[in-house]
């Protein structure tokens, strides 16, 4: 099985960022993420992921993963020394890639391995034929078309600036030579830096083999270095994305303006309406509509719900539940199967049961709503005294009035009623009516009394 090394050390100094640039996102996932993805879908193990400009960050995005630190960025021959550690004692194929190249297929790793090994060169070495080559490193020819070796752009000399034969920063190396000869690199170039990509005339030089493979996907080989380039990048995977769930089923009015994450998964018939975003770890169950206008984070969504113009994060909702429009649901929230929070309605840490209805211009904070409740318009849990939380519990088949201030900590039997406009400080027994409203007074004739007091003032 290949190993994999993924470059992630550098700064990314053309980001104008001060983030590194590895760390920045499409469709919600850190670039350097979605390379080590790719690498482990490919078969790659063990992966290392060579850190540097701040690592920690970098590092923070990769819980799990075995990364090395590149103290100084020397360039990418260098960052790959600082590897050689971690991988003593292993021969066999081991995968370079730039944490940059964020939608470098699965497919196209596996075939550059399979390449190496099947015809045993020293290295097998991605490359692409770019209409715009400006920026990449060429693959210079003899006379016999042999490869010699990479260029970089900035070391470019006159006349090889037309070679539109990229190097796309991506290879497969023998482990042993790959490692024997790595010392050989210079700085002596116009970044000053160790390149990796001198490796390949050095093993050329010595008369070792390297396969070259021209992908068939030259948008899958974009190194990010600006964020025209990143905008170029979400804009693929994007594509690449929305194509394979509409042949999976899915339904997308406007492609273009629905961003799903690689994480999501989405049943048959899901209709996504356009402004949506799914992200990170969200499924989405079989018939569910999502949008117009939504965002869904790290959810799960039953079948056969109904996602209005709502803002989901880290939320639960049964099959056929609806939100929105204009619902907010924050971390914590359980709808049940059918439950309802309807416009203008946010919920926090809270289960709103089978079947029940938080229809209008709700609050629902740290609270357990059971089966078959109904929650008039503009009820609030008034969960936060100012100093601790506290939860509301409402049992089954409860109706609360419209307007009804829960003060918590508070209980609401099951089948009780609260009235319009109460504000509950005290637990209501199961079937009882809490009330707390001051008695309205009806004073006949006021208006007429009133109109005719003011005229006799105006005379
Ligand atoms: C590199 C290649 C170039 C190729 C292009 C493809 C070299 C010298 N050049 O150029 O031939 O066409 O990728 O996209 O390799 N990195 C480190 N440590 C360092 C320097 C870089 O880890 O000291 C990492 C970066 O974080 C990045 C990757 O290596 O993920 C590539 O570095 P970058 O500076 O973007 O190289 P390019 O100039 O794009
Ligand atoms: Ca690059």
């Amino acid at each position: 099985m290949a190993a994999a090394l993924i470059l992630a050390a550098g700064e990314g100094t053309r980001m104008k960022s001060s983030l590194p640039k590895v760390a920045h996102r499409i469709l919600g996932e850190p670039m350097v993420s979605l390379v080590v993805t790719a690498a482990r879908q490919a078969g790659c193990d063990p992966i290392v992921v060579v850190t540097g400009h701040h690592a920690e960050i970098v590092e923070e995005l990769l819980p799990g993963e075995t990364c090395v630190r590149q103290q100084r960025q020397l360039g990418t021959g260098h960052a790959v020394k600082c590897a050689e550690a971690a991988f003593a004692g292993f021969d066999g194929s081991l995968v370079v890639l730039s944490g940059d190249t964020p939608l470098m297929r699965p497919a196209t790793i596996a075939g550059l391995v399979e390449a190496r090994e099947s015809s045993g060169a020293a290295a097998s070495l991605l490359t692409a034929r770019m209409e715009d080559p400006f920026g990449y490193g060429r693959i210079l020819r003899d006379e016999a078309e042999e490869l010699v070796g990479i260029v970089e752009q900035k070391d470019l000399a006159e006349g090889q600036d037309s070679i539109d034969e990229v190097n796309t920063g991506t290879y497969c190396f023998d482990a042993a030579p790959l490692f024997a000869h790595l010392h050989r690199l210079s700085d002596h170039n116009a970044q000053g830096e160790y390149y990796l990509t001198d490796i390949i005339g050095v093993l050329r030089a010595e008369g070792l083999d390297v396969v070259v493979v021209e992908t068939d996907h030259p948008e899958e080989t974009l190194g990010v270095n600006t964020r025209v380039h990143l905008a170029v990048a979400s804009r693929g995977l994007q594509h690449r994305i929305n194509e394979a769930h509409m042949l999976a089923g899915v339904t997308m009015t406007d492609p273009g303006l629905v961003w799903v994450a690689p994480t999501v998964t989405l049943g048959r018939d899901v209709v996504l309406e356009p402004m949506t975003f799914l992200y990170g770890d969200t499924s989405v169950g079989d018939g569910t509509v999502v949008g117009p206008s939504s965002r869904v984070f790290d959810s799960r969504v039953g079948e056969g719900a109904v996602i209005d113009s709502s803002v989901l994060r880290d939320v639960r909702v049964g099959p056929g539940a609806t939100v929105g429009p204009m619902g907010f649901l924050r971390p914590g929230t359980v709808l049940e199967p059918r439950a309802k929070t309807g416009a203008f309605v946010e919920v926090k840490n809270s289960t709103v049961g089978e079947g029940s209805k938080v229809p209008h211009l709700s609050y629902i904070g740290d609270a357990s709503i059971g089966r078959d409740v109904n929650i008039g318009a503009g009820t609030i849990t008034c969960n936060y005294d100012g100093v601790d939380k506290h939860r509301t519990v409402i049992g089954d088949g409860a109706f609360v009035g419209s307007d009804t201030m829960l003060v918590a900590p508070v209980t609401i039997g099951a089948g009780a009623v609260t009235g319009a406009s109460s504000a509950i400080t005290k637990d209501v027994p199961p079937g009882a009516l809490g009330i707390e409203r001051s008695d309205m007074r009806v004073v006949e004739g006021w208006v007429a009394r009133k109109r005719g007091a003011a005229a006799e003032g105006e005379r």
